[in-house]
């Protein structure tokens, strides 16, 4: 009897053990690159637009088109994605384009884009780099709202808009504008992921703790939080100090750091030996799952300090799991990553070995992951289960 019970405890031990295992590296084994359909979006010679700054009509999406947001709207996917031309002192300065599917991967597009720099309050920040790398939520109150950067050439910063059908938006400026009377406003900054939860099949902005959060940067990953999903703060490490001395023990944290070590707290950084060794980036919006806020990322390989596996400078995509009740908390993340270069449309381009992982919906019991190919097509991959 005795042998019995320790048998049974042993194989429960030993299932047990083999699921932690399993666990390591479970999300996203089943991704599949819809090679036969990829690019679903390339760039366009003779669609035109009038551009109110260079008041003239220009091939807006000539030269490149990538980095799309995808998001589902009256049971169709719609993707932003940004287009660049051909002209000026960049030689390509960035707008968005909005593309709609009934099946997630055959995309009708409008032949204007929606979204771009104008003779504006916003002028300032986003000539004439443009508006780049769009990722949208909506709110539970059905509004949209795009994370986006501006960029005039010089500095590149995250900013909001809003929208209530995905083609006219209002701008609200720079995200950081008010935090901390502007001590942010000129802050290097980009690519806005936004907290989400799934709500009845569709990802919405989420509050933690009575909070909106989000997930940005372009080296490290940092946080910030927001009470509106316009105005946002971002989270400097005496802010976790307060919490935890609050939230957990008293004593154990020293308060007293001058102001001038007061620095944005980090959520990830960047790992030596390893595919996200020189900088990492959020990707898509993240999602809260029952066992922690699932965040997708885009890690890039260094020339000196990387995993020789990857190219250099490549870009690929990874994941990191964080406490669902304190999103600072990171709680897991991945060893290799589960998105890379391979084919030679990802291997060569504007910007080659380049994958950037940005839009992810749910759609028809499947998800959808929109990617930017060598930052010059767009291209799609899908699975099953989170
Ligand atoms: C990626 O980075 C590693 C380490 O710095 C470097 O050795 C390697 O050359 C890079 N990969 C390639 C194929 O360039
Ligand atoms: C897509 O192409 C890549 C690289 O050629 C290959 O590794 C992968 O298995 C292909 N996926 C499918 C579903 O065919
Ligand atoms: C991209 O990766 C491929 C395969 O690893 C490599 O042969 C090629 O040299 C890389 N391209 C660049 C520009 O680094």
């Amino acid at each position: 009897m005795k042998k019995l019970r320790f048998a049974i405890l042993a194989a429960f031990l030993f299932i047990g053990f083999n699921k932690v295992i399993a666990q390591q590296d479970m999300y996203f084994e089943g991704i599949t690159k819809l090679n036969n359909s990829n690019p679903i979006l390339w760039p366009r010679e003779n669609t035109k637009f009038f551009c109110p700054i260079q008041k003239q009509k220009i091939s807006w999406e000539r030269k490149d088109v990538f980095n799309p947001g995808a998001i589902v709207k009256d049971n169709k996917v719609y993707l932003l994605y940004r287009a660049e031309d051909t002209l000026g002192i960049h030689a390509g300065t960035s707008r968005l384009g909005l593309a709609w599917s009934n099946d997630g991967v055959n995309f009708e597009r409008m032949d204007e884009p929606v979204f771009y720099p104008d003779n504006d309050e916003f002028k300032k920040y986003e000539w004439e780099g443009g508006c780049e790398d769009p990722r949208i939520v909506k709110s539970d109150e059905n509004i949209f709202i795009m994370c986006y950067t501006a960029f005039d050439g010089h500095i590149a910063r995250l900013c909001i808009a809003t929208s209530n059908d995905l083609i006219t938006w209002q701008k609200h400026g720079p995200a950081f504008r008010e935090a901390e009377n502007g001590k942010y406003h000129d802050l290097w900054s980009k690519a806005g992921a936004i907290i989400t939860k799934e709500v009845d099949g569709e990802l919405v902005a989420a509050k933690i703790n009575g909070k909106y959060w989000m997930y940005w940067g372009e080296s490290d990953i940092y946080i910030a939080t927001s009470e509106n999903l316009i105005d946002w703060k971002p989270i400097t490490n005496t802010q976790i100090i307060e919490k935890r001395l609050n939230h957990i023990s008293k004593g154990r944290y020293d308060v007293s750091i001058p102001k001038s070590q007061i620095v944005l707290t980090t959520a990830l950084t960047p790992r030596n030996n390893k595919f996200d060794s020189k900088l990492v980036e959020p990707g898509p919006p993240a999602i809260l799952t029952s066992e922690g806020i699932l965040l997708i990322y885009n890690g890039a390989n260094s020339t000196s300090i990387g995993d020789p596996k990857y190219p250099e400078n490549a870009y690929s995509g990874g994941y990191a799991l964080f406490d669902k009740d304190d999103p600072t908390c990171l709680i897991k993340r991945c060893t290799e990553p589960f998105f890379y270069a391979e084919k030679s449309t990802e291997q060569q381009g504007q910007m080659p070995n380049v994958t950037f992982l940005e839009g992810l919906v749910k759609y028809k019991d499947k998800w959808f992951l929109y990617y930017g190919m060598a930052d010059s097509n767009i291209g799609v991959a899908s699975f099953d289960d989170l």
